[in-house]
């Protein structure tokens, strides 16, 4: 029961009235304890009568006699503690099958969203520190993701954030950059990384563009373009990319992705960006 049903119980058969009579009083917004106030028509004969009195004040506000349907104090409280247990029970079941799903490895994904800036950032800094050297610099990326007109999609693992991913109109109507593309270390290898990639196909074909294009850069001398001098035949050169080191070109190989071409010395001499793009919507 709510502290006042039980001061409106005792009103209710202090002051004689009815359910209909205690429910109008309470829409009114009257305290319960104050009725002796307004019940004494029989020393202030000019007054009304309290029931008539709450009824004159109803019609006053409402524009109608009666409640449309009075509910007595006890079975709203009933009625109250039966949707709070419901709402508990709900949640519970929610939690549950949250928490199975995150034991089996079954990840989410939606839209990311503004309560999500703190682990997004987190993951860029984890995982690109030559991108976002601090927690700065990459809240102020997750903001930009944020903005109207960009892509954010994130994966979630229950409740927490496990990756996102990000598309920026590079050549809009046509061409949208994949940027940034992350997935928390002790997910990764799982497929949340495809799983992202295929959602953001999704997206893109949704706006009608037809390609993604993606920059991948190579700073820690993962391919065999790093370190050298590409000039002057740079096309030459990524003809025989190889992984030397792990690099994520091969990640969006897999997802279908081409080589499209290579920035020289993108991040400095010898640290290419690889570009590579799929076509997601036929031209
Ligand atoms: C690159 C990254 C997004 C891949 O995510 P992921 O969830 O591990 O990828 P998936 O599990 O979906 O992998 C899909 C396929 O790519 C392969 N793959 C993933 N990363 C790879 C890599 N670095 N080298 C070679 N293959 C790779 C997987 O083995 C899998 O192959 P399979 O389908 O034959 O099994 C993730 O490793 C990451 O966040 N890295 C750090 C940040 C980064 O480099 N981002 C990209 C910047 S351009």
């Amino acid at each position: 029961m709510k502290n006042d049903d039980a001061a409106w119980i005792v009103a209710r058969q202090r002051h004689r009235l009815s359910d209909a009579h205690v429910q109008m009083a309470r829409e009114l917004g009257m305290n319960p304890k104050r009725l002796g106030k307004k019940d004494n028509h029989d020393q202030e004969p000019w007054k009304l009568p309290l029931p008539e009195f709450v009824e004159h004040l109803y019609l006053k506000r409402f524009g109608r006699e009666r409640p449309e349907a009075v509910v007595s104090v006890e079975a709203r409280a009933r009625l109250r503690a039966r949707a709070k247990e419901a709402k508990r029970v709900a949640k519970a079941a929610r939690r549950e099958a949250a928490a199975a799903e995150a034991g089996a490895g079954v990840f989410r994904i939606r839209d990311l969203t503004r309560s999500d800036e703190r682990p997004a950032a987190q993951l860029l800094v984890d995982l690109l520190p030559e991108g976002w050297p601090s927690a700065a610099d990459a809240k102020r990326e997750v903001r930009a993701a944020l903005e109207r007109g960009r892509i954010r999609r994130a994966a979630f693992l229950g409740k927490e954030l496990i990756g996102w991913i990000g598309g920026v109109d590079a050549y809009p109507g046509h061409v949208v950059e994949l940027h940034p593309l992350v997935v928390r270390s002790d997910q990764q290898r799982r497929g949340v990384g495809r799983a992202l990639v295929a959602d953001l196909e999704t997206q893109v074909r949704a706006r009608g563009a037809t390609t993604i294009l993606v920059g991948s850069d190579d700073d820690h001398g993962q391919t065999s373009l790093a370190g050298i001098d590409l000039y002057p035949d740079p096309l030459a050169r990524l003809a025989t990319l190889e992984d030397v080191g792990g690099h994520p070109f091969r990640f969006y190989l897999k997802c279908g992705f081409v080589v499209v071409g290579v920035v020289p010395d993108a991040n400095g001499f010898g640290k290419p960006d690889i570009l590579l793009a799929k076509r997601v919507l036929p031209v």
